[in-house]
């Protein structure tokens, strides 16, 4: 059990309990792969607020629970950047995203953006989506000996990035992109971010101007036409102040649409996938759920009407969320529950911690979909309790059509295959900076006649 909540100090803000360098350090380097532990720990001793400093960057401050998050999301009171936390993260590779912008300026460019977001959007994506899931799906069967879930579905999320996204059939230059991608992502963790011919940070850049080159190239033409992708869509989105974007910002944009929505979907898929490997009851009461005749070829309508999918992809998400951690930097000296929050430091919020803990869900470490049902509803004990799609100006913009995605994805399989894990499998999970299974996540799937 975590501690009880400590009282509020009145007067002044008082110093947050800190870790030792020492410590700091340690729970640096291994909180990739044993976050939730390390998290659980640090809240139990500490409480809602504990200081990390390792004297090498910005003194990190950990803030835990709903509270926290309403804190941070929301950022009443204006003094927290998320530019420059992600700035400071992966601002080389993916700079001028969305999330690497504060303020009026990030307000100017959501609002623009959000008409590739509406639901008539939404609709046209979901058209496009159905045809390349059941191809790429349906070929699955000839791999079922030595299924790998996350590259299948890293694969298969890639394939619609390019129909839904660029509209277009890549061909050769899919593998390409795919390289430049990881090259991108993996530079944006690197530790020497020096331009080193053959070092990772290099072919991270190098990545980042392939898709400079490749998503500049195809501007002037969408702007002239009528496509339906969210490229296109964004070449002639218009704010309601006649807002548009230029060419740089439009490339930006769609380097950090397709990093976002690229893994994350990918981890919630395979944890989606591990989870209903283990709960096969669950697997087989959502398989009657699809089993409609017309979710062949689900429509937008069709996949909001899911009631069991949606709660067995909420338990996912509440379970393994693909974004253990949000940062901010502190654009101020400011206060959280009475303790100080130094000018500059990076300051944390957990949705994995926050989903696991015992003081506000049931049984928090199970795999129980139905905390999600009407009645039940345990993620609205708490408007900051369920989070893995963030909060405040910053949310998710993509939060509806990752679900549908999802969804999406999640009928054709569970139409075509029955799977379970391999016999006493265990799942290693790295947790940070996007959740996924270090081992692939080997699955015994099973054509369903
Ligand atoms: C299950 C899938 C996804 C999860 C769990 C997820 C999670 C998140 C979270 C937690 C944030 C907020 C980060 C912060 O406040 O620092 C965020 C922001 C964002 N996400 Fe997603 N995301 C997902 C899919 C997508 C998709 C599919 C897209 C695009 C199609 C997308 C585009 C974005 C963008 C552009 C932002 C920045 C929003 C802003 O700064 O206003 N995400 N996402």
């Amino acid at each position: 059990m975590n501690a009880a909540p400590k009282p509020v100090p009145d007067g002044p803000p008082i110093e947050m309990p800190r870790t030792g360098w020492l410590e700091s350090l340690r729970l640096a380097l291994e909180y990739r792969h044993r976050t939730l532990e390390l998290l659980r720990g640090l809240s139990d001793r500490h409480g809602r607020a504990a200081l990390q400093s390792t004297g090498l960057g910005p003194s990190l401050a950990s803030l835990f629970g709903p509270e926290a998050n309403r804190f941070v999301l929301l950022d009443v009171e204006r003094q927290l950047s998320a530019k420059r936390a992600w700035d400071f993260i992966m601002g080389r590779v993916f700079a001028n995203g969305l999330l690497l912008r504060d303020g009026a300026d990030h307000r100017q460019h959501r609002r623009t953006m959000q008409s590739a977001f509406h639901q008539n959007a939404l609709r046209a994506y979901v058209e496009r989506m159905n045809a390349p899931i059941a191809q790429v799906v349906d070929r699955w069967e000839d791999e079922t000996a030595d299924f790998r879930a996350f590259p299948a579905f890293k694969a298969l999320t890639l394939e619609l990035a390019c129909s839904i996204f660029l509209g277009v059939d890549l061909g050769s230059e899919t593998a390409r992109l795919n390289r430049a991608f990881e090259d991108t992502v993996a530079a944006s963790m690197s530790l020497v971010r020096l331009r080193i011919p053959g070092l990772e940070f290099d072919r991270g850049m190098r990545g980042r101007e392939f898709m400079m080159d490749l998503f500049g190239s195809m501007v002037p033409s969408r702007r002239q036409g009528d496509g339906e992708d969210m490229f296109s869509r964004l070449c002639r989105a218009e704010s309601e102040e006649g807002d548009r974007f230029d060419d740089g910002e439009i490339v930006d944009h769609v380097i950090f649409l397709m990093m976002a929505a690229h893994d994350t979907t990918t981890s919630s898929l395979s944890s989606l996938m591990y989870e209903l490997g283990r709960a096969t009851d669950w697997q087989d009461r959502v398989r009657e759920e699809v089993s409609a005749p017309r979710l062949a070829a689900p429509g937008f309508d069709d996949l909001m009407g899911l009631e069991l999918a949606d709660r067995v992809m909420k338990e996912t998400l509440r379970l393994h969320p693909p974004l253990s951690t949000i940062p901010r930097i502190a654009e101020r000296e400011c206060a959280f529950d009475g303790f100080r929050i130094p000018s500059g430091a990076m300051v944390a919020v957990y949705p994995l911690h926050t989903h696991h803990m015992e003081e506000w869900w049931t049984d928090p470490f199970r795999f129980d979909p139905d905390r999600f049902a009407p009645g039940r509803a345990e993620h609205e004990r708490h408007p900051y309790l369920f989070v893995p799609f963030g909060g405040g100006a910053h949310m998710c913009i993509g939060h509806r059509f990752a679900e549908l995605q999802i969804k999406a994805i999640l009928c054709a399989l569970l139409r075509r295959y029955r799977w379970r894990l391999p016999d006493g499998y265990r799942l290693p999970e790295q947790q940070a900076p996007i959740a996924k299974p270090t081992d692939g996540l080997p699955i015994r799937l099973e054509r369903i006649a």
